[in-house]
């Protein structure tokens, strides 16, 4: 297992949509444990397979610090089938340290997707859980948290961000 390197903002690959897993073999295997470990080593509750340079609809998702009934999630071509509420809460990204903000998600959503070994599964998620699967599900689509902001936060945030990077 290895430490991989996490893509950060602005980097383009961020911005690109993953394309479905087709194959389940040992390189993805390899993949999979490297984002774990990543993830754990980072302090996130969640990584997408395009952080790691990866355009594979993949992600690994732990909310256990949070959530003691959760465990350790691999998701591979997860899709979100159905959802309920609205919740309002603060989101932060590995891809954009440093900054927090609060995003309106679902609250609470149903998943179907693959486990690690090519299974069919499927996920009811609230709290933390549903958050955490939503903004690393974005991830797959090209969409980071600054996406989500209005036209005029997205430009603040734009300038501020890099400026502090310089
Ligand atoms: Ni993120």
């Amino acid at each position: 297992m290895a430490v991989l390197e996490i893509r950060k903002y602005p980097d383009e690959i961020l911005k690109k949509v993953a394309e479905p897993v087709t194959k389940i073999n040992g390189e993805l295997q390899k993949l999979i444990d490297d984002m774990i470990e990543t993830m754990y080593a980072s302090n996130g509750v969640g990584l997408a397979a395009p952080q790691v340079g990866v355009l594979k609809r993949l992600i690994v998702v732990d909310t256990s610090v949070r959530q003691k009934n959760q465990s350790l999630l691999v998701l591979i071509n997860p899709e979100i089938v159905n959802y309920e509420g609205e919740v309002l809460s603060e989101e932060g990204c590995l891809s954009v340290p440093g900054f927090t903000t609060k995003l309106s998600r679902k609250e609470k959503i149903y998943i179907k997707a693959f486990d690690r070994k090519g299974k069919p599964i499927e996920i009811e998620a609230d709290g933390l859980l549903s958050r955490a699967l939503q903004h690393e599900i974005d991830h797959l689509n090209g969409i980071l948290i600054i996406d989500r902001l209005s036209p005029l936060k997205k430009e603040l945030f734009r300038r501020k961000y890099l400026k502090l990077k310089k």
